[in-house]
């Protein structure tokens, strides 16, 4: 099968319109989350692999003359590529892009928060899976505090919305979840619940700290006034609202009821393979084409026969453990 197409859209195999790009600018980070890398993992990409911001530019412009509007930056962590406000700025003002987010653990992000407002970023997503510092730190192997100043950098800046991403892990985090809705009550950020995916070897069992989000769901309901919410460009979070408040909860359920059939995405890794779907193996290397000087029609051509290999949907249910790639790689 190939992926149709005209000048202006991507159409995979089984009529999903491609219009969203997951761009990892380094699969490094400051932090060791034990959900997503295994411990002392060092088998981060060479720093000659790494698509140079020239090379970037020129695969999310191609996208972008595909019908790919919505470009989300990811890590790893991606504020420790350097001058990352300089490639967001140059993506920012490429034709046909016209929606740029960031997801970042906000480590970082009171230095960056400004520049990078400044530079195009509109929407910022940010992992936040305890407010209590030991746990935290537990979790993540860091200090809460950044994340925390980094937050209200954000805030005051005025991106909007700023999400919250909560992974809801049983025995982890499970007592947290009316603190966090609190919070993002007060400092008026969307939060959105998780379900923890087994990806690669990264020494815990994913499935140990599972939880359904319906479970999570009857138990907010408890608490709180639960009506139905939306959310524009929402992806794949189903969302709720708390009667009486702007804040939206969304739940992202990957594994109780996966929604591969509206998928509307592919992800680029530093070293510019392009992975068409999260919990498949799928892939096709755009470097060595950038390297050999490809044509634009060339570049367009093989982002047309990659988008033809997009899998129908993930199996991480049928198939737990299957997948070896870890999520710092593609940022989840
Ligand atoms: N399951 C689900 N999400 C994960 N992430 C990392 N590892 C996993 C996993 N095993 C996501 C989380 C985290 C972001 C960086 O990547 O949302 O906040
Ligand atoms: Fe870093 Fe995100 Fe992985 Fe945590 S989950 S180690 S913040 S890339």
């Amino acid at each position: 099968m190939t992926a149709l197409t005209d000048k202006h859209s991507l159409i995979d195999p089984f009529q999903r319109k491609i219009e969203y790009l997951r761009l990892s600018v380094t699969d490094k980070c400051n932090m060791r989350c034990f959900y997503c890398m295994p411990k002392g993992f060092k088998g981060f990409e060479q720093p000659g692999h790494w698509l140079t911001f020239d090379e970037i530019e020129r695969v999310i412009g191609a996208f972008a003359e595909l019908g790919v509007s919505r470009i989300r930056v990811t890590g790893g962590e991606p504020l420790v590529r350097k001058n990352l406000d300089e490639l967001v700025h140059r993506i920012h003002q490429l034709p046909g892009v016209d929606d740029l987010s960031l997801s970042t653990n906000a480590t970082l992000l009171s230095q960056h928060a400004h520049a990078l407002y400044e530079a195009g970023v509109s929407r910022l997503n940010i992992s936040l899976d305890s407010l209590k510092p030991e746990r935290f730190k537990e979790i993540t192997g860091s200090e809460l505090q950044p994340v925390l100043d980094g937050l209200m950098a954000a805030k005051s800046e005025g991106f909007s919305p700023i999400k919250i991403n909560m992974l809801a892990m049983k025995g982890i985090n499970d007592d947290e979840f009316e603190d966090v809705v609190e919070y993002c009550i007060e400092h008026d950020f969307t939060l959105r619940f998780i379900e923890t995916m087994p990806v690669g070897d990264t020494g815990i069992q994913a499935s140990d700290h599972y939880l359904d989000l319906a479970v999570v769901k009857d138990r907010l309901a408890q608490r709180f006034d639960l009506i139905p919410g939306v959310m524009p460009g929402g992806g794949p979070a189903r969302y709720v609202q708390v009667k009486g408040t702007d804040l939206r909860i969304g739940f992202i359920t990957p594994i109780s009821q996966h929604f591969c059939e509206t998928c509307n995405r592919v992800r680029l890794s530093v070293d510019g393979t392009l992975y068409l779907c999260l919990g498949q193996e799928h892939k096709y290397e755009l470097r060595p084409l950038l390297r050999q000087g490809v044509s634009d029609d060339g570049l367009k051509n093989a982002i047309m026969e990659a988008i033809a290999i997009k899998p129908e949907k993930h199996e991480f249910r049928d198939k737990p453990g299957q997948v070896v790639r870890f999520m710092n790689m593609t940022g989840g």
